[in-house]
């Protein structure tokens, strides 16, 4: 008998991915560099489903069904590109090779057109939701040609998350778009987590609230429109307690944010792509600045505010409300912006990416997971066209609802010297959006002033430069 699927790289994620397509009844083949931790599974796992071990690549690929489908569950980068090649020296024409890790989608790129010339398919595949999801049903976000998903795609949607009945698993569209789409969707991960630790951090600082009772609020929120697995496990780590020092577990970690780098990948792309996805780079460059402790060191005496700056005893209730709204507030602005990226990569590399469908897929087993995702669907299918998540009818009235408390927040932020960057830049992005005249127009001034780059008119076609050195008279360009 052979496997209807492959795994090698049997770390965290590997080896439950393998046991997750196990657990639906499909033949596994698996594999490891070392063989070690092939055993490891079939000790403690082999009585779970049809798993066939294999110490080699080319018995581990011989083992397959044809055509042949290996996922790769090892390290982004050069160990990724050298499992490719091993499998690919014993594929043939037709045979697949998935990679499930948070590859960067360039690279995808250029490994799906290198193998199409060989005759094999490469689908750079995204794949949210941690340990427990790769278990249970992680999300699953494929690329790849249309023609692979055909008879990978229902495996794939057998062992993903469901929603209602609907897999979380869709073909995002051609060569590196799932691992796009995975990126986009690690980096509104980081903006989500930058609003929550923001909000956390906002109440305890004026409020002087401890973090088991922040616990008890975030516990509040996730039962309202907040609702989402990152709400829950704030919850979750606020409310632990260190057994060592009997502190709030919060307290004894260095606070200095770690990345891998999907966060800053998604910046780049935006640069390049000409997309303002302020929340995300925020929330990027924040976990940049706690990761610097000479220079917080160095500038801890700065001066802030007047300690006496505080509100005012009794505002209690008023601004956790306040903070719930503002954070609602920011994290539409946040997925606005994600969206913006990857319509417009969509477009640039010509995937035809269905962003209601992406919508759907990430409302179960994923890390973003969460009720709100249902609402962006609703507005994409609603208009497929949206030129921005924050004119649908529903965000709108709830942004319009949400603004004056958002406006608050920040102020008071500002005003007691607690830094909510997450917060702040979401306004702005909001005011600036719906802004009649911006002041782009006196940049667009200044730069013709000094290097004659030229500006359009409101009233005329065409391109303009004013004379500024002589007599000011201005000139069609
Ligand atoms: C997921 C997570 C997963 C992982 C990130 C964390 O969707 O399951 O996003 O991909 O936890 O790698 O990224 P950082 O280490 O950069 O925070």
């Amino acid at each position: 008998e052979k496997a209807d699927i492959g795994v090698t790289g049997l770390a965290t994620m590997g080896r439950n991915l393998a046991r997750n397509f196990a657990h639906h009844g499909y033949v596994v083949a698996v594999h490891n560099r070392t063989e070690e931790r092939t055993r490891q599974l079939m000790d403690d796992h082999a009585g779970e489903g049809a798993f066939l071990p294999s110490g080699s690549v080319e018995e581990f690929v011989a083992s397959l069904n044809r055509p042949r489908k290996a996922i790769i569950m090892v390290k982004a980068g050069a160990p990724t590109d050298a499992v490719i090649e091993e499998l690919a020296a014993y594929m043939e024409p037709g045979d697949m090779i998935i990679d499930g890790g948070n590859a960067n989608y360039e690279d995808t790129r250029r490994r799906e057109a290198a193998l199409k010339e060989r005759g094999l398919h490469f689908v750079g595949t995204g794949i949210s939701g941690g340990e427990e999801g790769a278990l249970n049903g992680p999300s699953i976000m494929p690329g790849g040609a249309a023609e692979a998903y055909k008879t990978l795609g229902p495996l794939l949607e057998d062992i993903a998350a469901k929603v209602d009945g609907t897999p979380c698993c869709v073909h995002v569209g051609p060569d590196g778009a799932g691992h796009f789409v995975k990126m986009v969707h690690n980096g509104i991960e980081y903006s989500d987590m930058q609003l929550i630790a923001e909000s956390y951090d906002l109440l305890r600082q004026a409020l002087g609230l401890s973090p088991a009772e922040l616990a008890e609020i975030f516990r509040e929120w996730n039962r309202g429109e907040l609702e989402s697995y990152l709400i829950e496990i704030t919850a979750e780590v606020l409310g632990h307690v260190d057994a060592a020092t009997g502190r709030p577990f919060v307290d004894v970690v260095v606070d200095q944010a770690e990345q891998k780098g999907t966060g800053r990948w998604t910046v780049q792309s935006a640069l390049d792509l000409g997309v303002p996805v302020t929340g995300i780079a925020e929330a990027v460059f924040s976990r940049a600045l706690s990761g610097h402790p000479d220079q917080r060191a160095a500038a801890r005496g700065l001066a802030g505010p007047d300690a006496t700056a505080k509100p005012e005893a009794g505002v209690h209730a008023d601004l956790v409300e306040d903070v719930r709204r503002a954070l609602y507030a920011s994290k539409i602005v946040a997925y606005a912006q994600g969206f913006d990226q990857m319509a417009e990569a969509s477009k640039e590399y010509g995937w035809d990416i269905d962003l209601g469908a992406m919508a759907t897929i990430w409302r179960g087993g994923c890390i973003i997971r969460a009720r709100f995702l249902d609402r962006i669907r609703a507005a994409y299918d609603a208009d497929r066209k949206l030129p921005t998540l924050l004119v649908d009818p529903t965000f709108a009235s709830a942004l319009s609802e949400a603004q004056d408390a958002w406006r608050r927040v920040v102020a008071t932020a500002a005003t007691i010297g607690v830094p909510t960057p997450g917060f702040s830049s979401a306004l702005a992005y909001y005011d600036g959006l719906r802004r009649d005249r911006l002041p782009a127009a006196l940049v667009q001034g200044l730069r013709d002033f000094f290097g004659a780059h030229t500006y359009r008119r409101v009233d005329r076609e065409g391109s303009f430069h004013t004379d500024w050195s002589a007599d000011r008279t201005e000139h069609s360009a």
